[in-house]
């Protein structure tokens, strides 16, 4: 070996976004004197998880599609690909061959034309949704789109003006998503490779695929720095294996410095190596006219993502605080004064149809309280309307679902929940309420865990003994899963969408479930809610909530949740022996405590703090929602003491 080689990178960071072959690439820059860091962006999905891509091959082999649109060469080759694990390849391709078929752009038309698939016509360039109706406009004699089955393969984005513009002129359009990377269930790695970039840590990046450049950019707006992470790869070299990567980094505003000779990662980190120390001098020399050095020292002195490392998100990771965090389950609500009044005005649904309205009213409440994190105003109940369920709220008796599920038809009867779609006044309340809160405040989303929402829908409204819902359970298991199954998927979704448009933390409310007995929690509702924890996939803390739970905590902690809620009926002591000490915890005053007089209060608070010892790991809330008729100072007042009695020297 010799020691002449030369070490293009030493003393650079070099970030690695690959996957599959990370670690080679690694070892090929550490050869270059470089320190490597992996931040693996994706997840390979397996080929029969397409359900769509699925339903689209039983929908078009019942000849109920007339036009096939192909919007992505990746995307065809890969549909085709998946519907091979289900149906016969040459039944497909034949039929292929003889439906109007029409390709977007170059890419599609290509892989149509290696699958020998003949097509409708070329789109002319710029190839957006635009030339592509207005091709088919120009065949409406041959091909009417009047009531006519519209397939659109699409990969990555949904096309919403396309898809529009189609049913406009009639057709049936059934999307058909086709996907094989996802974000990988880890993104601790990938989360802290943007907070290195935006703090200005690292050097050089690799992009060993175009899906980087999306999953990257993904994760960035999760952390709302997506404005940071483009004007900090101003200063880092950005090193692309290939064309389709180059271009993929160019549409999303980033110019890519390297690209070698030959796609291939030998040649990409050798000719990065030799380029780098380049690079960077000039990169580095001026930023918007200012000496870098200076430019530096400003982005050194800037804070963490300011949120991450609040005393809240910090006790969901069980790591040392300050003083222990405090929020108040329905810290927004009836018991403060600015809420009635909003109320007097709109109804309660109103108010959470309203992204306006319920960023005011949830900032209000955690500036109000001096909490240490805001929850989103919203309701576990407004995902039973995208479901088909009726939801109404009455002043006397809460919560009132008219058309309550009573059979096994009623369940299959439901509809799959789109969150984009029905649920989009939520995220865009979430993403407004980031924007609006102070930074370092974190924001909650939530949602009703499966078993809670299957019981008011069962009950059709609140109960006193969920008898009904029991008795469901037992005497119908195939519709009980069924149900239990679609509220996973749902909730699943909304929350990711959740988390995606603004969320840091992401709470579970299962209220009811202590109404069940452990051998009913274990075999008709853990596993369910353990499949929703998984499919959360770890993308933010997540918290596990439900009251009256001294008897199932250790099977409701078996299920999943960074952090598991205690209500008051149980010792925090007690509590976390049942949940074992690797987990954080969330409780747990009794909200009498809040109706006075003051003097108790804080004996009470310290009791709390007492019973969780200074453990690393405690948030503290309520054992259950605060009462409407709580002073709004004695709130106030409760947040106050847990941050005086717990603060560490
Ligand atoms: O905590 C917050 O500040 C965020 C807002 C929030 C609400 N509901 C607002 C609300 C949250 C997190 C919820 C969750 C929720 N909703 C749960 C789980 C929490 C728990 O208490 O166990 C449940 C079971 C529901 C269902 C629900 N929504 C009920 C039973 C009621 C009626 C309660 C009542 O006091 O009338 C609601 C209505 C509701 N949700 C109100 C608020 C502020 C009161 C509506 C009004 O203004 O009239």
């Amino acid at each position: 070996m010799s020691n002449a080689a030369p070490k293009g990178l030493s003393g650079l960071s070099v970030t690695v976004f690959e996957s599959r072959m990370s670690s080679t690439l690694m070892q090929l820059v550490r050869l270059q004197g470089g320190e490597a860091l992996a931040a693996p962006l994706l997840k390979e999905v397996p080929i029969e998880r397409n359900p769509q891509a699925l339903a689209f091959g039983e929908a078009f082999l019942a000849r109920k599609i007339g036009l096939v649109i192909f919007l992505t060469g990746v995307g065809t080759r890969y549909l085709i690909k998946v519907l091979e694990t289900r149906f016969d390849r040459e039944t497909i391709l034949s039929r292929l061959r003889t439906v109007p078929v029409l390709p977007r752009g170059p890419k599609s038309l290509k892989a149509l034309e290696e699958l020998r698939i003949p097509y409708l016509d070329t789109v002319p360039e710029p190839n957006t949704w635009r030339e592509l109706v207005a091709t088919l406009d120009r065949h409406a004699g041959e091909v009417p789109l009047k009531d006519l089955g519209v397939a659109v393969q699409e990969y990555g984005a949904r096309n919403p003006e396309l898809i529009a513009a189609l049913e406009e002129r009639g057709a049936c359009v059934l999307p058909v998503p086709v996907y094989r990377w996802e974000l990988p269930d880890d993104l601790g790695p990938a989360r802290e490779a943007v907070r290195r970039i935006v703090r200005g840590q690292t050097d050089v990046t690799l992009f060993t695929t175009a899906i980087h450049v999306e999953h990257l950019c993904r994760v960035a707006a999760q952390m709302g720095v997506e404005d940071r992470l483009r004007t900090a790869f101003e200063r880092v070299v950005i090193a692309s294996i290939g064309p389709d990567t180059s271009e993929a980094l160019r549409a999303k505003g980033f110019c890519p410095d390297v690209e070698p000779s030959s796609p291939k990662m030998g040649p990409l980190v050798a000719e990065t190596a030799a380029q780098a120390a380049g690079i960077l001098e000039q990169k580095r020399r001026h930023i918007c006219g200012i000496q870098v050095r200076d430019a530096i020292l400003d982005l050194a002195a800037e804070p963490e993502l300011p949120y991450e490392n609040g005393p809240f998100l910090r006790a969901c990771r069980r790591q040392e605080v300050p003083h222990t965090p405090v929020w108040l389950m329905r810290q927004a609500g009836r018991y403060q004064e600015s809420y009635r009044r909003v109320r007097g005005k709109h109804s309660f649904l109103e108010l959470c149809k309203s992204p306006e309205l319920a960023c005011q009213v949830t900032v209000r409440a955690q500036e109000d309280l001096n909490a240490d994190a805001a929850i989103i105003f919203a309701d576990i109940l407004l995902i039973l309307e995208p479901l088909g369920m009726g939801l109404e709220y009455s002043p006397g008796d809460g919560p009132v679902i008219p058309n309550p599920v009573r059979k096994a038809s009623d369940v299959s009867r439901l509809s799959p929940v789109r969150p984009q779609e029905s649920l989009g006044f939520v995220l865009e309340a979430l993403a407004l309420t980031r924007r609006s809160l102070r930074p370092e405040v974190p924001l909650i989303g939530f949602a009703g865990a499966p078993f809670t929402l299957a019981a008011y829908m069962i009950e059709g409204g609140s109960s006193k003994d969920f008898a009904k819902v029991r008795r469901f359970m037992s005497a119908e298991p195939q519709a009980w899963g069924d149900l239990m199954e679609r509220l996973v998927d749902g909730t699943a979704a909304y929350l990711s969408a959740q988390a995606g448009a603004g969320a840091q933390a992401l709470q579970i409310f299962d209220s009811w479930v202590g109404c069940l007995t452990r051998e009913e929690y274990a075999r008709s509702v853990q596993p369910y809610s353990a499949k929703l924890f998984g499919l959360l996939g770890g993308k933010v803390p997540t918290i596990h909530f439900g009251t009256g739970t001294a008897h199932l905590l250790d099977l409701i902690a078996a299920a999943g949740g960074d952090v598991i809620g205690a209500d008051h009926r149980i010792g925090l002591a007690e509590a976390w022996q049942k949940i074992g000490t690797q987990r954080a915890i969330q409780g747990n005053l009794d909200p009498e405590a809040l109706l006075g007089p003051k003097e108790a209060l804080r004996a009470k608070v310290a009791a709390v703090l007492a019973e969780a010892g200074g453990r690393p790991g405690h948030i503290f809330n309520l054992g259950h929602g605060i009462l409407q008729t709580t002073p709004e100072e004695n709130a106030a007042e409760a947040v106050r003491l847990v941050h005086e009695l717990s603060a560490r020297r």
